[in-house]
């Protein structure tokens, strides 16, 4: 017999064939009805599939007495309640390492076209301002800066490569020092004292919950720039905004926000942000592979093998 499954979010099309043809799967991402759907199937349920973003409480797996394995498309596993899972031990997958590289091209894109304004000057060629106003007015070089990583993990190793390549020099602040050759910052405040430009690449979650406020921000100071391509909950955002508007920092290049898919109107108004929604893995090769291995994570677990990616 198929197991069970309930997808709490809308499967990738790449791997909507196999899960069908394989699960007996239960949509409750667009259920009319989800108490309804969960009153339902939920006694039999054995595995759970989502995207990262989709809140997975205590209360849902409480409707999921016999759930064996939640495999989640996406390297952040912030809206899962890990703890109420490994209470019921429940199985916890994602999808690591095939995230990486484009999640740290956003954060190079982040900088060049926040630094070199590569945004703004299209508009201004796009406005026709070129040939009646002159030149583009001058940006800021990347090459010379200093990149404070916060977070030097698998995209934050990705990240300081890239940065090399253009010229600037890399530093860090993990908990513990790495095994990187980099100089190595003790807490996020220095860190950011000793960066041009501090890119956020640590997990979201209660332990980083709002980590780059007030006092990272004054550290990184009116000639700082702030990327973000992590968690929107790793930033105080209302402080972010107003260090913004004040010009206390130089800019921001977010990917993510704290209450996503709204982006502040605040935000949205400044001219020294560069804003994108959520793309850090939106790419066809990413969305694919991510699918993929979700998809095998399942199939492993319920042909009896171990998982390839358990969430630690
Ligand atoms: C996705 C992500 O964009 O992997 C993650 O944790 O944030 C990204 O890969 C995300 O799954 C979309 O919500």
């Amino acid at each position: 017999m198929k197991p069970d499954i309930v997808l709490a979010s809308r499967p990738f099309p790449a791997i909507e064939e196999a899960l069908a043809r394989e699960f007996t799967c239960h949509r409750l991402y667009d259920a009319p009805d989800r108490q309804a759907l969960l009153a339902a199937v939920g006694p039999k349920a054995r595995g759970l599939l989502c995207f990262s973003g989709t809140r997975i409480d205590a209360a849902l797996l409480d409707a999921l007495p016999r759930l064996e394995i939640i495999s989640n498309m996406g390297v952040g596993v912030d809206s899962i309640d890990l703890e109420a899972a490994r209470r019921r031990g429940v199985v916890v997958t994602n999808t690591p390492d095939v995230v990486t590289e484009c999640t740290a091209d956003t954060a190079l894109g982040l900088i060049l076209n926040l630094l070199r304004q590569f945004p703004r000057a299209e508009a201004y060629l796009r406005a026709g301002k070129w040939a009646t106003q002159g030149a583009y007015p001058l940006s800021a070089a990347i090459g010379g800066k200093t990149l404070g990583v916060l977070g030097l993990g698998r995209i934050g190793r990705a990240i300081a490569r890239r940065a090399q390549a253009f010229g600037m020099a890399v530093r860090y602040h993990n908990r513990r020092p790495a095994d990187a050759p980099f100089p190595y910052d003790p807490d996020p405040v220095s860190l950011a004292a000793n960066a041009d430009v501090l890119v956020v690449a640590i997990p979201g979650g209660p332990e980083t919950q709002q980590l780059v406020g007030a006092q990272v921000l004054d550290a990184l100071g009116p000639r700082g720039y702030l990327i973000n391509i992590a968690r929107g909950s790793v930033v105080d955002e209302p402080v972010l905004v107003r260090y913004l508007q004040e010009r206390r920092i130089a800019g921001a290049g977010l990917d993510v926000y704290a209450n996503e898919p709204h982006v502040p109107a605040e935000l949205i108004a400044l001219d020294n942000v560069v804003l994108l929604p959520h793309v850090g893995t939106a790419t066809v090769e990413t969305r694919t592979a991510m699918a993929n291995l979700q998809l095998e994570n399942l199939r492993l677990h319920f042909a009896g093998q171990p998982v390839r990616t358990p969430v630690a």
